[in-house]
């Protein structure tokens, strides 16, 4: 698949943009284990172009995530252009217009999804990115904003349209959250409808699964959000089943907490031990969440404020031999 100039292997998946969880420490992470694409957590534009330090902390893009997209969002055109210009001094090779994010915080001030309600405003800023940057842009959305309005296809078509190289379709509405499994039906109808390539997205976590969307959706590529937490294996996993039908089992154990630490280590290094632990919590609650004796592990996870701490832990885990 093409975006732009960057070619993007099929067969092969890309880690999709997670606010909170998928930062330079993920991203490199998966691209260790094999995504071939990465997003950056989403960006406001109003923070970006008001020099909030946060919003451009989460846009430094390292050479070990490449190619990696900038995701932006906010809901007026003349903001997001001057925000897409900015962007590129973080170098992404692409710039993703979010149209998806179902939060209150975002939605309600006319960002993320509230823009599948409002599509000529949509295409305006679509239109302004595309105009304000010289790398392809991309719009990730929902279907809709709920059942009775599906816009997926007549977003995509607008995006072609004002110059999208690309769109990526989550096969549910906003109203829909995360709860019923993915229409593909939806996505399907997304793809034949624009000659743009089309990226499927929704409740991939391996090789069959990613193999299902692609034959249902005919889409050109994948973005794996939630089956990469705690799993950055799984695109080495979708990779080897898309390519030569091998189903790669999960890691041993140890291998498991071996990515863990590698992968909180990370963090600590980018962030600082301190603010690091604090959000390496989570990520080491969704690595210890299929072993046995989980629930146990799971309440120590949520008390480490030190590397030692995690290492320790590890190390019991694996003594423990605890793997169902
Ligand atoms: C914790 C979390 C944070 C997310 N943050 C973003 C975001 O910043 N931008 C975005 O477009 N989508 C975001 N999403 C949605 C995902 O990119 C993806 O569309 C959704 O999770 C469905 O794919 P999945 O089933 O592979 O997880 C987020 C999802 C999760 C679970």
């Amino acid at each position: 698949m093409k975006l732009g100039t960057i070619e993007l292997d099929s067969r092969t998946a890309g880690l999709a943009p997670m606010a909170g969880v998928a930062d330079r420490a993920f991203r490199e992470l998966c691209c260790e284990f094999g995504a071939t694409y990465v997003v950056s957590e989403m960006v406001s534009s109003k923070g970006l172009t008001m020099h909030d330090r946060k919003s451009r902390e989460l846009l430094v893009l390292s050479e070990k995530e490449r190619p990696a997209a900038a995701q932006i969002f906010g809901s007026d055109p003349a903001v997001m252009a001057a925000c897409a210009r900015e962007t590129m001094a973080f170098a992404p090779d692409v710039i993703d217009i979010n149209m998806g994010c179902p939060a209150p915080k975002i939605a309600g001030n006319g960002g993320g999804s509230a823009l599948l309600k409002d599509l000529p405003l949509a295409e305006a800023i679509i239109r302004a990115v595309v105009q304000a940057v010289d790398v392809p842009v991309t719009v990730k959305m929902r279907l809709g904003w709920d059942e009775d309005t599906p816009v997926a296809v007549e977003l995509a078509r607008r995006a072609e349209d004002a110059g999208a190289a690309a769109v990526t379709v989550h096969g549910r509405t906003r109203r829909q959250m995360y709860a019923p499994p993915v229409d593909t039906g939806a996505i399907a109808e997304v793809k034949r409808s624009v000659s743009i390539p089309v990226i499927a997205n929704g409740d991939v976590t391996d090789g069959p699964s990613a193999a299902k969307m692609l034959e249902e959706t005919g889409c050109d590529y994948l973005l794996v959000g939630r089956g990469a937490l705690g799993r950055p294996w799984v695109f080495s996993q979708i990779e080897s089943y898309l390519k030569y039908e091998r189903v790669l089992p999960e890691p041993p154990l140890s291998e498991q907490m071996r990515v863990m630490l590698r992968h909180i280590r990370r963090i600590c290094a980018y962030k600082g031990e301190r603010v690091g632990m604090r959000e390496a919590r989570k990520h080491a609650a969704w690595y210890i969440r299929e072993i046995r004796g989980a629930a146990a592990y799971r309440q120590r996870v949520g008390a480490l404020s030190t590397l030692e701490e995690l290492e320790a832990l590890a190390f019991e885990i694996v003594s423990n031999g605890c793997v169902d």
